[in-house]
Parts: structure tokens; C-alpha cells; sequence
């Protein structure tokens, strides 16, 4: 038997993978059947065992005893000098090029139906901007303002890489210097079935599914990213997600803010409307900064008041983050914890036939970036108004679908050009 596949049937037979053998077995072209043991020695068998194990923990983290408030700061409140300092700061830092921005574009965006990656859907307004171009206008809007040009880097995945770097190519990259516009990729990990099991997809391949956005710090690293912006002398790096057509990626005061208070990151934060909606909310888990997932938040603590009867956990996290470069280094260097979801998957099963399950039927494993934050000692969190901040396209219709974040996005424009 040859040495490779020799290697490869050990370790699936160690890890009982042998349905991996059964679909080598299945390919006919001799460089496929190649490109698929080398793939299965790249697989980190255990920490997929490990990660799959998990799932039986009753594992509840976030409790009643390990849970309180965050503080945050009001951005509404700051006395008018308080304002200027920040802005002030702030100021200097992005004049003086300390100022870089990423975007998260390495989500399948299947919730909203869109065929192709979420940045390139147009949103639908008079100017069929698509969402990547909304999103460049935020920094042409401050180039302009400041006279400097801001790093932009976006994240991608294997699915949506090319497509993604075609569509800034030919749009010109949208008027903003291309030399400015990076792109890198995000991981990949195996989906499993219920059993364990890692699933093959429908070309025979082993079925694999990005890492979550918590492996952006790891891919920052291996991709150069973070000796890039080294040697850029970057201070401070502001991480969003692609679907907030109301992001402002670059806020003096935010940069301000934390400066002052030398904090190692920072998060923007809005009212949560109810306890609902779908929005992670910043806390303080055994006295760390922290953000308890939607869909991983008991419903007492959703519904918990004050006695003014506001929410007691609030605080929205929108994926408007900021972090010192420092901060990304060390985090790097770490292991954040992986989340499981159930997805339907196709599949090919041991008959080699494809089979597309009405039902959830395998994990997918992910990590998320603010997971991070828990290994920092001092976050500040910037409370913003919503109408000004957020407006989330996720779902294909009803509640942040492109309708609802068109019609944010329209009123904020329309207010901003008539104060002007
Ligand atoms: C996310 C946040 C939630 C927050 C809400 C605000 C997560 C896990 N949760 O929820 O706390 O309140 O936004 O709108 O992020 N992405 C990648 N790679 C991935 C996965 C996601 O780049 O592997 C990007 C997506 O392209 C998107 C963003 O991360 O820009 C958010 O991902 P999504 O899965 O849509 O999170 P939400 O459930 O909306």
C-alpha cells in the first residue's frame, strides 16, 4: 500500500473515519484520489473528536451567578467636552494613519436568499448601490474628511473568495484606491453527522464548512495580515460585519474613547428592542468582558427587568468592534471555544447516492470573535443610537431584510443631507 494512504487509513481508522476510506474508494481519477488523502492529513482529527464531544456537556455558561451588566458609556451623554477630547484623539490617531478597517464577508448570507456573497446584493435603492459599495463609501467619505487612506481589508471564504475579489475588480473598486483593498481568507472546518461521523458532499469530496468568524484572528496571522499591518504602523483595527448598511467603521470618538482609557478594544452597543430580537448582548462573565449569543441566552435572563423596567442585559452587540493591534496579536496566539449548529447538509451517503435532508442533520462548527474578548482585561463599550448605527440586512423579508434596512438607511441619509 502506498505510504499515503497507508498514513491515511491509520489515523481514520484511529479516529473511526473509515467512511472516508469507503468514498476514496469511490473516486476514479488518480489525482482526485490524491488531492483527497492529502486533505484527510491535513484534517486535525482530535480536535474535531473533541469539538463534536462537547456537544453531549451540559454546558451552560452564562448563568444568574456568573452574569452582570456591563458598563458602557452613553455616546449621547458625553458633555460637549468630553466630546471634543475624544474626537480630538481620535482625530489625530486616523489623520496619522494609525486606522485600519476589515470587513466580514466570509458568511454564506443563506438566510437572505441571495445567490452570491452578501456584499454584492443591491439593496435597492434609487442608485443600486450593492451593500460592498455602501460600505465603501464609508471610507471615501473619509478620505475625504481626513486626507488619509484607510487600510480596508475583507475576509472571505473558499466559497466566496473569487467572486468577491471579481466584483470589486469590476467595479473598479468602487472609486476607492485598490491598493488600500485587501483580501484574505477565513478557515474551514469538516461538518460531522449526528453520530459524529464527518460527512462527504455531493462531488465525493469531504464536506467542510467555514470556521465562524472567531478564526479571523488565526487567519490574520497565517495570511500575513497582522505583519502587515505592523509594518503599516497600525494602532487600532475596527472589525465589522458586511451586512450593517449603516456601519461607521471609522468614529473619532470611539478611537478617542478607548484611547483614554487604555483599553484594549472596544464595542459599540445599541438598545435591544426586546428580548427577542436577535442580537447578542454585552456582559461581564466571571468579571470579564463577554457577549451572550441570541441563541444561547436562557430565556429568564432575556426577559430579566429592572425595577425601571428596562432589559436588564441590553446592551446589543452589533459587530462593531474595535481593537488594538495588540489585542489581535495576543488573541491570535489563542484557542477560542467552538459553537455547535445543527444544518441541513447534502451529503453522499455510503452508497455513494446524495441525499438532501428535509431535516437538520449535521454540525457545523464555529467560533466567535467576541469569545476573544473575555481574555481582555478592559473593554469599553460605546452605547450609539441605532437609527444613526444599525440597520442589519439578514433575512430575506420581514425583520432585518433589505426592506427594513432600506428604509433605515433612507432616513438617516435624508436627515443627515438636510442638517448639512
Ligand atoms: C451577529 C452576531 C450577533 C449580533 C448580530 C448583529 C454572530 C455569531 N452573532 O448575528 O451577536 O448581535 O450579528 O447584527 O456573529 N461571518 C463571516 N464568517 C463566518 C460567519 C459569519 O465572515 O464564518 C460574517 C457574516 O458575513 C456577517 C457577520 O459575520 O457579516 C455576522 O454573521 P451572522 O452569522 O449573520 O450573525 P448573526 O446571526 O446575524
Amino acid at each position: 500500500m502506498d505510504e499515503k494512504l497507508k498514513k491515511a487509513t491509520e489515523i481514520c481508522e484511529r479516529y473511526h473515519q473509515e467512511q472516508l476510506l469507503d468514498a476514496y474508494k469511490r473516486i476514479t481519477s488518480e489525482k482526485e484520489k490524491q488531492d483527497f488523502l492529502d486533505k484527510i492529513l491535513t484534517i486535525n482529527f482530535k480536535q474535531i473528536e473533541e469539538i463534536y464531544e462537547g456537544k453531549n456537556e451540559n454546558k451552560v455558561k452564562f448563568t444568574n451567578e456568573n452574569v452582570e451588566p456591563i458598563d458602557f458609556v452613553d455616546k449621547c451623554k458625553l458633555s460637549k467636552d468630553e466630546y471634543e477630547k475624544y474626537e480630538k484623539i481620535g482625530v489625530e490617531k486616523i489623520k496619522s494613519g494609525k486606522l485600519a478597517v476589515i470587513t466580514m464577508a466570509g458568511g454564506q448570507g443563506t438566510r437572505l436568499g441571495h445567490n452570491g456573497p452578501k456584499g454584492t446584493y443591491d439593496l435597492g435603492l434609487a442608485s443600486h448601490k450593492s451593500i460592498f459599495e455602501i460600505l465603501t463609501d464609508t471610507l471615501k467619505e473619509a478620505r475625504e474628511k481626513y486626507n488619509v487612506d484607510i487600510p480596508w481589508y475583507i475576509m472571505t471564504s473558499d466559497d466566496n473568495d473569487e467572486e468577491t475579489q471579481d466584483f470589486f475588480h469590476k467595479n473598479s473598486f468602487f472609486g476607492y484606491p485598490q491598493k488600500c483593498v485587501n483580501f484574505f481568507k477565513q478557515g474551514k472546518l469538516p461538518m460531522v453527522d449526528k453520530n459524529g461521523k464527518i460527512l462527504i458532499d455531493e462531488n465525493g469530496r469531504i464536506k467542510e464548512a467555514s470556521d465562524g468568524h472567531g478564526g479571523i484572528f488565526q487567519s490574520l496571522r497565517k495570511d500575513g495580515v497582522l505583519f502587515d499591518l505592523k509594518s503599516k504602523n497600525i494602532e487600532w483595527v475596527f472589525i465589522g460585519g458586511v451586512d450593517n448598511v449603516l456601519v461607521k467603521p471609522v468614529d473619532s470618538v470611539l478611537i478617542g474613547l478607548t484611547c483614554s482609557r487604555k483599553a484594549e478594544a472596544a464595542g459599540k452597543s445599541i438598545i435591544k428592542a426586546s428580548p427577542t430580537e436577535k442580537v447578542g448582548v454585552f456582559c461581564k462573565h466571571n468579571g470579564k468582558p463577554s457577549v451572550i449569543e441570541y441563541s444561547e441566552i436562557s430565556k429568564g435572563m432575556a426577559e430579566e427587568r429592572l425595577p425601571n423596567g428596562e432589559l436588564k442585559y441590553k446592551e446589543s452587540h452589533i459587530l462593531c468592534n474595535l481593537f488594538s493591534w495588540q489585542a489581535i496579536e495576543k488573541i491570535s496566539t489563542q484557542k477560542l471555544p467552538y459553537h455547535k449548529a445543527l444544518k441541513k447538509a447534502t451529503f453522499t451517503d455510503k452508497n455513494g447516492k446524495v441525499i438532501i435532508p428535509d431535516e437538520p442533520n449535521a454540525y457545523k462548527f464555529e467560533s466567535f470573535l467576541f469569545d476573544a474578548f473575555e481574555s481582555l482585561d478592559n473593554i469599553v463599550i460605546l452605547r450609539v443610537k441605532r437609527e444613526e448605527e444599525f440597520a442589519p440586512v439578514k433575512n430575506k423579508e420581514g425583520q432585518d431584510s433589505p426592506e427594513t434596512a432600506r428604509k433605515l438607511y433612507i432616513d438617516f441619509h435624508t436627515k443627515q443631507n438636510s442638517e448639512k
